[in-house]
Parts: structure tokens; C-alpha cells; sequence
């Protein structure tokens, strides 16, 4: 399974996004592929926003190493599923999808927490609250990991 998160910096919500999930299929064995995009490419090249890298740590996670990068249409090829932060990711990725079959791949990462609802993870970059973004991304990423295994 390869699984691409998806936020508007890929600085804030996305590598936490990557970084409990890789964790989470890596200590169930699973040999998945997670990595994560911005749509924007502002921070193209950049770690992590540092206030992630500390969230992540106090969880036993690392982050530091990743580096942002812009969402392209060549990640339909590579991703099984595209998991989004807010409806404005979800409407700037779908606008790049030219297939039902892409599209289809696209879903709104807290769907899985709040089945139906269309929910967005709120953007921490200027009003904070990172630690309530990392508890909403660990519920969700749970509820992935469950969704696509028959694992407890
Ligand atoms: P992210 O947060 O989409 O969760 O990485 C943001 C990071 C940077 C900006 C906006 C949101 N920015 O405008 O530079």
C-alpha cells in the first residue's frame, strides 16, 4: 500500500501525518510506502515546521528528516490513496486528477475518523495547537491502518 498525505505547506499537518502512520504500519510489520506533498511548493525543500518536529518527538516520532515538496499529477500513478487535510487540498488535488479512477483515490484523511462528515484538519502554521492537530491525526491514521488490514 502507498499512501500519500496531503496538506497546503507540507510543513505542518502532512509530515505529522507521514510520520505516525509510517510509524503505526511499521511496528505492524506492514511494508507500506507513506510520504506526504504540499499543494503550494511555498516550502518547497524545507524540514518541517520545528513546532511539528517537537510535537512528533514528545510521541517518540522523527520527522526532522523529511523535506517539503509540491504535490504533481504523477503522484496518481504512484499513490493508492491520497489522503488530504481540508476541503481547499481536497479541491486543489482533485483539480489535477484527469481520471474518475484518481479522483476516486482522493479522500479527506478525517472521513475515516468522522465517516461522511468532510471535516478538515485545522491549519496550525499561525494559530498553533499542534498537539490538538497530532491527536486528530493519530485517531485518523488508527482508523486507516484498521480500515485497510484486518489488524487490531
Ligand atoms: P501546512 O501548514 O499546510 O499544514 O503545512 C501551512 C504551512 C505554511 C503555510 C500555510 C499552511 N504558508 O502559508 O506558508
Amino acid at each position: 500500500m502507498k499512501i500519500l498525505m496531503v496538506c497546503l505547506g507540507n510543513i505542518c499537518r502532512s509530515p505529522i501525518a507521514e510520520g505516525i502512520l509510517d510509524k503505526m504500519a511499521g511496528e505492524k510489520g506492514l511494508n507500506w510506502t507513506i510520504e506526504s506533498a504540499g499543494t503550494s511548493g511555498f516550502h518547497n525543500g524545507e524540514k518541517p515546521d520545528s513546532r511539528s518536529i517537537e510535537v512528533a518527538d514528545r510521541h517518540g516520532i522523527d520527522i526532522s528528516k523529511q523535506r517539503s515538496r509540491k504535490f504533481m499529477q504523477e503522484d496518481f500513478k504512484v499513490f493508492d490513496l491520497i489522503l488530504v487535510m481540508d476541503a481547499q487540498n481536497y479541491q486543489n488535488v482533485k483539480a489535477l486528477s484527469s481520471n474518475p479512477k484518481d479522483t476516486e483515490k482522493v479522500n479527506l484523511i478525517l472521513n475515516y475518523t468522522f465517516p461522511n462528515q468532510n471535516r478538515g484538519v485545522p491549519d496550525p502554521y499561525y494559530e498553533g495547537g499542534f498537539d490538538y492537530v497530532f491527536e486528530l491525526l493519530q485517531e485518523a491514521c488508527d482508523k486507516v491502518l484498521k480500515s485497510l488490514t484486518n489488524l487490531d
